[in-house]
């Protein structure tokens, strides 16, 4: 017996496959946001009844005291070094397994994480995907510097990129705006369609005082949808993308790796 909703147990059936993808000795990013929290504790479970040894490297700082609640080993990503596996939830994802993440605030720390990287696994429900992103708004984090006239910079790029006028707006917490764990604001942009995601992410990563914004692009390896009758189903990455992305992300291609850093 269960008290979950059919969507907590969707999450929970794709946290727990994506689990199963742990290993003995693992060094693991963990993601934030409410499918990652099941990841997270199937993964104490783990640790707990099975002695599995592994270190994690949080994505915020709610994931990080989840983790040490839960038995799980916690280090920096500097200690770690490099990761084996990255877990993380995501908001939408398209057939190119490209995302939107960023709904917990927390997609600056997810993506340093998950392109540190062997693998990134993410774990979603059916809802999750679509057939084009943006429907869910994009969100982008953003130094409090300044953070009028990088709007004013975001609304020049959007227009200039041929989105035209986009409502944009800043993520509260009850009637303050929300702070990330880097101390940065975020801003929301409702695109309603991204017909180009890595275009618009690379503009708009170039604009003074855009930190990240939450485009996740060939990073995903596969994601796990979970059913609400407790399935779950696996989407791989299209071998070409896959490739593309070790390209820049194997361990071979440590950009750390000449100096030592990598443990
Ligand atoms: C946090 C994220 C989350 O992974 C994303 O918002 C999905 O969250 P949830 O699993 O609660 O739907 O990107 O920054």
């Amino acid at each position: 017996m269960t008290d979950l909703s059919p969507a907590d147990m969707a999450k929970k059936a794709a946290a727990d496959r994506a689990v199963e993808f742990v290993q003995d000795g693992m060094r693991l990013g963990l993601g934030t946001g409410s499918t990652a929290a099941f990841m997270v504790k199937r993964l104490g479970e783990r640790v707990r009844t099975e002695g599995l040894r592994v270190v994690g490297v949080p994505t915020s700082s709610r994931t990080a005291a989840l983790a040490r609640a839960e038995g799980i080993r916690v280090v920096t990503l500097d200690q770690a070094g490099w990761l084996d596996l990255t877990i993380d939830g995501a908001d939408e994802f398209d057939a190119d397994l490209t995302l939107i993440k960023g709904g917990g605030g927390a997609h600056l720390q997810e993506k340093v994480v998950a392109a540190a990287s062997d693998r990134m696994i993410v774990i979603t429900d059916p809802a999750k995907r679509v057939s084009q992103l943006g429907a869910f708004p994009l969100p982008v984090e953003v130094l409090q510097f300044g953070q009028g006239s990088t709007e004013k910079h975001i609304a020049r790029v959007l227009a200039g990129l041929g989105y035209g006028a986009r409502r944009i707006t800043i993520r509260m917490a009850g009637d303050q705006p929300f702070v990330s764990d880097e101390g940065n604001h975020i801003l929301d942009l409702h695109m309603g369609e991204i017909t180009d995601a890595r275009t618009l992410s690379v503009a708009l990563n170039q604009i003074p005082g855009v930190v990240e914004n939450g485009l996740f692009i060939n990073i995903s390896d596969l994601v796990v949808i979970g059913h609400t009758n407790g399935r779950s189903e696996l989407i791989e990455a299209a071998p070409g993308v896959e490739a593309a992305m070790r390209t820049v992300r194997t361990r071979e291609h440590d950009p750390f790796a000449d100096i030592g850093a990598e443990q």
